[in-house]
């Protein structure tokens, strides 16, 4: 019964290139922009412990029921839950946490190439020297005035998309899986090199001491909340990614020793990028808690002050760019593969549009950065104060609806599908499969539940 359907988008050429492609898909800017600087808007230490907890205990087995979903469906994510629950004989509405990770990953790669964008035009700008021998307050006032140009996001935003759309129109084997292989182990490998540069030269204990001691007194519920939605974005779960890419497996690969690994490497990209940025924070005398600008302010002092600083850096942020155009391409396949199936159009009319509509959308980021207040608002939710379309529809994806999608997914895999199903796709150890199976049915859906009764002030938080 094992692969008995196929995918009509095609399949992986090996198990190497689904690593390959899911890594891609996992190691981002959630790794390098982002994981830094919600650490450092969330306390440091207590909120890492929390992050990492979450990625062992609930991101992995999510991970390997998504990858399950995808490769026993093999269809774009809402298809293949709603396949499989026919086949459990339970309700159809069961695909809602299918199509609930294909409207996140849409709405994620809204500002997602917008940030892309700014990492893009950093590349031009290390090029030609901007960050030589300049202050570490000039360097802030650059990114400073990058972000007050409108125009400028539009254009390199657009390029993003551009690139994306094309890579994506022609198909998984020719367009997905040459493009990873050497540039990823290549990004890790600078990524090291800069954080044993900053080591030496940065506050490497005040940095160290801030990642790894957790304190917990400034670890607040919206900071655990974030953790474990963090866990979600930066493996790339609840947003049809990991179901689509697993619906291109082949039947023979392990999908746990496949999920450890992406797991993993994911995870050791986000610490060093960590250890690349903090001793420079502290160094330099820059808030923990800048916001999205952190790396763009970090790293540039580094870039203008180290040994081949300009070469070093241009090389690190076009390997940036690669790093969230790979997940940028795992964003928008789903929604392709959703129009090709059901709505008939043709894989390069249904990237065009898609990637048009997303740069449209990505406006809104755009103006949240710029443009005299027009995406700029103040709302609470949760009782987490947000001030602009891009932190709440940052807010929105990666706190709400990616933790309570994977819910769904451990609900409907746990307790839905058929154990002998499950038992067959995963194909692995007793043991294994006991603690996998206790994980998705009982930790993970506590786990979330207890987050969000504390939210909503039904438990005390
Ligand atoms: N995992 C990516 C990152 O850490 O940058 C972001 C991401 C990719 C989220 C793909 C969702 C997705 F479907
Ligand atoms: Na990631």
């Amino acid at each position: 019964m094992l692969g008995a359907r196929e995918s009509i988008h095609g399949q992986w050429s090996s198990r190497y290139a689904f690593i390959l492609a899911a890594t891609g898909a996992a190691v981002g800017l959630g790794n390098i922009w982002k994981f830094p600087y919600i650490m450092g808007e969330n306390g440091g230490g207590a909120f890492v412990l929390v992050y990492l907890l979450c990625i062992v205990l609930i991101g992995i087995p999510v991970m390997m029921s998504e990858v399950l979903i995808g490769r026993r469906g093999r269809q774009s994510p809402g298809l293949s839950v709603k396949t499989l629950a026919q086949e459990a004989n339970a309700s159809t509405r069961w695909q809602i946490a299918g199509w609930s990770g294909l409207v996140a990953s849409y709405l994620i790669l809204s500002f997602y190439a917008v940030v892309a964008g700014w990492a893009l035009a950093y590349v031009f700008k290390t090029a030609r020297g901007d960050f030589s021998d300049v202050s570490a307050d000039a360097i802030g006032a650059q990114f400073g005035a990058h972000l007050a140009d409108p125009w400028l996001l539009m254009t390199w935003s657009a390029v993003i998309l551009f690139v994306t759309v094309f890579v994506v129109a022609k198909g998984v084997h020719k367009g997905l899986e040459k493009a990873v292989n050497f540039l990823m182990p290549s990004l890790f490998v600078l990524l090291a090199i800069m954080a044993i540069y900053s080591g030496m030269n940065g506050a490497f204990g005040e940095a160290a001491e801030f990642m790894f001691k957790p304190d917990f007194s400034k670890l607040t519920i919206n900071g655990v909340l974030l953790a474990l939605g963090h866990a979600f974005f930066t493996l790339s779960l609840a947003s049809g990614a990991m179901i689509i890419y697993g619906a291109y497996l082949p039947a023979n690969v392990s999908i746990a020793k496949t999920s450890m690994l992406i797991a993993l490497v994911d995870t050791c990209v986000a610490i060093v990028a960590g250890l690349a940025i903090y001793p420079l924070v502290f160094q330099y005398g820059l808030t923990p808690s800048e916001g999205p600008g952190l790396i763009f302010v970090t790293l540039p002092i580094a870039f203008g002050s180290m040994p081949f600083g300009t070469l070093f850096g241009t090389l690190f942020f076009v390997m940036l760019v690669f790093a969230a155009f790979t997940s940028a391409i795992a964003m928008i396949e789903s929604t392709v593969a959703w129009l090709v199936e059901r709505k008939g159009l043709s894989r390069l009319m249904a990237t065009v549009t898609t990637g048009g509509s997303l740069w449209l959308v990505g406006l809104l980021t755009v103006f949240s950065f710029s443009g005299a207040g027009w995406a700029t608002f103040t709302i609470t939710i949760f009782g987490k104060t947000l001030s602009s379309y891009f932190e709440v529809v940052d807010y929105l994806t990666s706190a709400i609806m990616l933790p309570l999608g994977g819910l769904a997914v451990a609900i409907f895999v746990g307790w839905t599908m058929k154990r002998k199903v499950t038992v067959e796709e995963l194909n692995t150890s007793a043991l294994a499969y006991g603690i996998w199976r206790f994980a998705i049915r009982w930790f993970t859906p506590i786990a979330v539940a207890v987050v969000f009764l504390h939210l909503i002030g039904v438990l005390d938080g």
